[in-house]
Parts: structure tokens; sequence; C-alpha cells
């Protein structure tokens, strides 16, 4: 595996995921430990898509935990059904969230966050971790990240 991403310079973000998607198979390709997988996913997404938080919150007894980030600190922990993760972890669903003032108990772990898309992976049927992604700017996520970052979940299911 090279360890070196090669980056679209497209203006268009379904480009850019375009070129990213593959390399990040192969970037967890025979790696079997997660939070290796997961730091250099993590890292790949803000890397290419120059997003102001990217990160991983994973469940554990019966709460998430933050794990593999990139971007300002963050909050550690959050319990179910709270924020826009603890959500997503409840409904078993993406939610996107254009404006984070108005979702109603959102979590904010920076001023600077104005919108959110945040999806879950499951295991067995359950979800195992949510991937969490901010930006600073209002409305930034659309139906081509959905798109997209559905693809990121699907090569983390399929991961040992
Ligand atoms: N805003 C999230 C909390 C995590 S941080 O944004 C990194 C939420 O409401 O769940």
């Amino acid at each position: 595996m090279s360890e070196q991403l090669i980056i679209s310079t497209s203006t268009d973000k379904a480009e850019r995921y375009k070129i990213l998607i593959p390399q990040i198979r192969a970037l967890t390709e025979g790696e079997t430990d997660t939070i290796a997988n997961l730091s250099n996913i993590a890292a790949a997404l803000r890397q290419t898509m120059r997003f102001f938080w990217v990160g991983f919150y994973i469940v554990k007894n019966n709460e998430l935990v933050l794990g593999p980030f990139q971007g300002p600190v963050a909050c550690t922990r959050i319990a179910f059904g709270k924020g826009v993760c603890g959500t997503s972890w409840k409904e078993k669903k993406v939610i996107i969230v254009p404006d984070v003032e108005k979702f109603p108990g959102h979590i904010a772990c920076s001023s600077d966050s104005k919108s959110e898309i945040v999806l879950p992976a499951f295991k067995n049927g359950e979800v195992a971790l949510v991937l969490d992604v901010d930006s600073n700017k209002l409305n930034d996520f659309d139906n081509a990240d959905e798109f997209y970052l559905r693809q990121v979940m699907s090569i983390i299911e399929n991961l040992p």
C-alpha cells in the first residue's frame, strides 16, 4: 500500500470523492487493526475533502466514545439519542444538518461548526460506530456527500 494520496484538484466534490474512494479501499486493504484503519480514513478524508472536523465515535458500553479524528479537540462521550451523532445511532440512519443551531439537542464541540453530516456503520445489524463530519460553513453537505460517504461506511463495514 502506498501512503501517498493522489488528491484531485477538481472543484467538484463528487470528482474528489471519486478519486478518493478507491484509495481508501487500498489504504485499508490487508490491515486488520481497526484504529489504524479508522485513523487513516479520517486523515484521508480531511486531506482530500478539507473538512473542518472529521472523525469517528465508536459504540462502547452503550455510549459513543471519541475515536480517530482530524480537527480541533472534541467532546469525548455522547449518550444514546443525544446530539446528531446519538440520534444517528438511535435512528440507525444518515443525518444531514444544514444549520446545527436548528437541530434540537445538537452538541456543540466547536462554535465554528455550522453544518454537519453523520453516518452510521453496522455490524450484525447494530450500529458499531458513526462517522461525523463538520463544516464551518452553513449548508455544506448534500446528497453527493451522503452518496460517497456511504461508500466509505461500506468499506468500514467490510473491514476484518
Ligand atoms: N455535533 C455532534 C458532536 C460531535 S462534534 O461535532 C465533533 C453532535 O451533535 O452529535
